[in-house]
């Protein structure tokens, strides 16, 4: 079952797997679905901009480079063209991103676009926030019901010191308005770094308490030339212990049975946790500036799908409290055995793994007439050369951007050039 190099042809017809659901080795399963080293890739990020509306140290390069050129960006009609051939070979899971994914234009007729495509049953979005409150509405319509939003601190002026803008408190009413429109579960991220926000740990780790939210606790990955310092990294055991010191024992919540064929958990019908039917009492937040409309009166929500129990975050929960908190360790902790995914950048090169230089090209062969079958064996390289793991930790790296398309093999060099901004988290 292993697939040849690209210039010996894949015939998708000889690679199917009689194993059924999880591929040994690199195959397309009976299902369809592709698949690597006993990862099934289920789950394309698409980038669809490189531009945002904030400059957060830990994302951008120290010198902020100019946007790439409206030509380098893929189309709309181009993503989902790709969308459709990544469909075909199992991918049922999209999340977009940036840059900041709403600041493009018509991104809504797009998301709606790709809710109709065959195959494809979950469409999330991360997004900074500032543009949420004043396009909840068009989100919701659109088909998006996961949301992930960054957050990473609760204090007005720290916001404007990391992100560069002053916005703390529309960002804050965008999460308020994701959770009075019933979204679920909304995914609140903060990179934690030394000497900047590490000193509310606690209190974001708080929100989880009083909203149904997923507080999620991020380790810094060293990528391209951010102005943040290695030495500012706050890894994962630290921040727990702190959270667990601070407020109590973190229960770890059990991710539900999953039932892939229907999309459900436990069996079908969808599943009500016992988070489901909250209600919250208090108002206001635990910050000098806090929202307008922050305390949340409890709504009930849709149930779970399996989109929301798949995820690199270790769960936990505080003992009474409506939401959780996750853990992502990409550093101290990874989970690349467990990685189902593939990333589009905005330029329309599909990147096999976040923590890695190596890219292949869709954008151009599609420009130049490819088939869909030619966009595909694009996909079945780019799974077959996902590395096992990331290799963060080697200092030894030299730039390996592969623009040898000829072999197949995973690249081994570590040092990501790319900002993260230009490749969406
Ligand atoms: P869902 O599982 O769909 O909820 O998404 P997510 O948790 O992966 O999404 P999000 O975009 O919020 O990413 C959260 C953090 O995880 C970000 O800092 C990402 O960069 C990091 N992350 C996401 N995917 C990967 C990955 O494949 N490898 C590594 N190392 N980090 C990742
Ligand atoms: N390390 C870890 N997480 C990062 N993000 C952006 N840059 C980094 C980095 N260098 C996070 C953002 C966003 C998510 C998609 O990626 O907080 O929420």
């Amino acid at each position: 079952m292993i697939i040849e190099p690209e210039n010996s042809k894949i015939s998708i017809d000889d690679r199917i797997d009689t194993d059924n659901h999880i591929c040994k080795d690199n195959c397309i399963d009976t299902d369809g679905s592709i698949g690597t080293d006993n990862r099934v890739i289920n789950y394309l990020r698409i980038s669809i901009t490189d531009r945002c509306n904030l400059a957060c140290q830990y994302c951008v390069p120290k010198e902020i480079l100019p946007a790439l050129s409206h030509k380098s960006i893929a189309r709309y009609e181009e993503i989902n063209r790709i969308v459709v051939c990544a469909s075909q070979l199992g991918i049922s899971k999209l999340r977009i991103t940036g840059g900041e994914p709403l600041v493009r234009k018509g991104v809504f007729s797009f998301l709606k676009g790709l809710s109709r495509i065959e195959g494809i049953n979950d469409i999330s979005i991360t997004t900074n926030g500032v543009l949420l409150e004043s396009h909840i509405d068009q989100l919701v319509e659109a088909g998006v019901n996961r949301i992930n939003i960054s957050l990473d601190t609760l204090k007005r002026d720290r916001f404007k010191f990391i992100s560069g803008r002053d916005l703390f408190e529309t960002v804050w009413s965008g999460i308020m308005a994701a959770l009075d429109k019933g979204l679920f579960p909304i995914k609140l991220n903060a990179v934690i770094l030394r000497g900047i926000n590490d000193d509310e740990i606690e209190a974001i780790a708080r929100l989880s308490l009083k909203y149904p939210f997923h507080v999620r606790f991020i380790e810094y990955m060293p990528m391209g030339n951010s102005s943040v310092d290695i030495s500012q990294q706050v890894l994962i055991p630290e921040i727990r212990q702190r959270i667990e010191h601070g407020i109590g024992k973190l229960e770890p919540v059990t991710r539900v049975m999953l039932n892939a064929k229907d999309n459900s958990i436990g069996g079908g019908s969808g599943f009500s946790s016992s988070s489901v039917g909250f209600s919250s009492g208090g108002s206001d937040l635990s910050c000098s500036s806090g929202g307008s409309n922050s305390g949340y009166t409890g709504k009930s929500h849709s149930g779970y799908t399996i989109a929301d129990e798949a995820g690199p975050a270790k769960r936990y929960k505080i003992k009474g409290a409506l939401g959780e908190i996750g853990f992502i360790s990409p550093v101290s902790s990874h989970f690349c055995h467990e990685c189902n995914r593939l990333r589009l950048t905005s330029t329309g090169h599909l990147r096999p793994c976040l923590l890695n230089n190596r890219e292949i090209d869709v954008l151009t062969p599609l420009r130049q007439g490819a088939s869909n079958d030619a966009i595909k064996q694009l996909f079945l390289r780019a799974v077959q050369s996902k590395p096992a793991s990331h290799t963060l930790h080697d200092t030894n790296c030299k730039d390996n951007i592969d623009n040898d398309r000829t072999t197949v093999e995973a690249p081994k060099c570590n040092r990501v050039d790319t900002q993260m901004s230009a490749i969406g988290g």
